[in-house]
């Protein structure tokens, strides 16, 4: 059955789940807003790090959030993008793997060489300098590339040792990138998510990507997985998706028939004012509710104020309160949580 085709009984079941989805993830929180520590506890250790989703889960957050490439070997690694020289020492150890653009490509190494790589602070690879200047020293202590196994065994561990249920929110990154590399990266990812139990809407999970295409498969492949249909703007990617057309009621409409959430850019709640000055809230939260769609806004960052903010408080205020957003990926979730509870 084609997803366009989507019959009126599947639609209305869906939004049932959607739902009693939002309901029992609302349920989940005193202050009724579902918290994701994007990339791990990435505000205050490196990234995508094994000692990041440590820390994040001990700062019980609703899901800690892996992004996902793969390796030369199809391994699905934890990785934010496809290349490897802003996170890791890859230049030094592997100086003449990088291909003519001058990117090292994950995909291009096996897991085993990708195992000797230390993690560090995201640099600017071009100036050698740290993305946040006030964030973990770069070149010290160490840390490694997990893959998705390990990442997901040690949430379920700690899940197991401290009693708690803590989620993932894994990202499938670009499908449509692997494709051309020969890999199926969303049936690598979702064969090891049902491994680990991780098949339907009870299951602490929710999946996101970027491609409406990946996500409309995986509907198919499992119908009760929670999706969410992470929305751009169409200059960051070569993909062909039209994210302006997203954000209508038509486009809305659409996701609801595949997914659970969109997850929009903060740009997307605030934007410039048409007449002068300043910043409106737009109407994208008030229509994706209209649709039964959850709301989980990306990122919010303590050290990168957006323009229509004055500061981190006024940030929460501005996305939780007045916008009514369900959720929000945070680098700071510690700061996120204890100001949630001011306000
Ligand atoms: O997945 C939500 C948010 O993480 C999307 O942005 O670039 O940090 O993966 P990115
Ligand atoms: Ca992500």
């Amino acid at each position: 059955m084609k997803i366009s085709n989507f019959s009126l009984k599947g639609s209305i079941i869906l939004k049932v789940v959607s739902l009693l989805l939002i309901s029992s993830l609302l349920a989940s929180c005193s202050h009724n807003k579902v918290i994701i520590a994007h990339r791990g506890a990435s505000g205050v250790l490196p990234e995508h790090t094994l000692q990041g989703v440590a820390m994040a889960h001990a700062w019980g957050v609703d899901f800690i959030e892996p992004d996902v490439v793969l390796s030369r070997d199809s391994e699905a690694i934890v990785l934010h993008d496809i290349y490897l020289e802003s996170t890791t020492n890859v230049k030094e150890l592997f100086p003449k793997r990088a291909r003519s653009d001058g990117h090292y490509y994950a995909i291009d190494f096996l897991l085993e060489e990708i195992k000797k790589l230390q993690v560090n602070e995201r640099i600017n690879p071009k100036t050698g300098l740290k993305v946040y200047p006030k964030r973990f020293p770069v070149k010290k202590s160490s840390f490694k590339v997990p893959t998705l196994k390990e990442y997901i065994e040690l949430v379920q561990g700690l899940n197991k040792s401290t009693g708690q249920n803590i989620g993932i929110y894994p990202e499938i990154k670009r499908p449509s990138f692997h494709k051309l590399e020969g890999k199926d990266i969303t049936s690598i990812v979702m064969k090891i998510l049902s491994h680990y139990g991780y098949e339907n809407g009870n299951d602490k999970i929710f999946v996101q990507c970027f491609e409406p295409e990946t996500l409309k498969r995986i509907r198919k492949m499992k119908p009760n997985i929670p999706l969410v249909q992470l929305i751009g703007e169409s200059s960051w990617f070569k993909n062909g998706v039209n994210y302006k057309e997203m954000q209508t009621r038509e486009g809305l409409q659409k996701i609801s028939t595949y997914a659970q959430g969109i997850g929009p850019w903060i740009g997307h709640i605030y934007k410039k004012s048409r007449m002068g000055e300043g910043f409106d809230k737009t109407e994208l939260v008030k229509k994706a509710h209209e649709k039964g769609l959850v709301v989980h806004a990306y990122t919010l960052r303590r050290d990168q104020i957006p323009p229509f903010a004055q500061n981190y408080k006024d940030l929460l205020k501005k996305v939780f309160l007045n916008a009514q957003v369900d959720g929000a990926f945070t680098d700071h979730v510690l700061e996120t949580k204890n100001i949630l509870k001011e306000l």
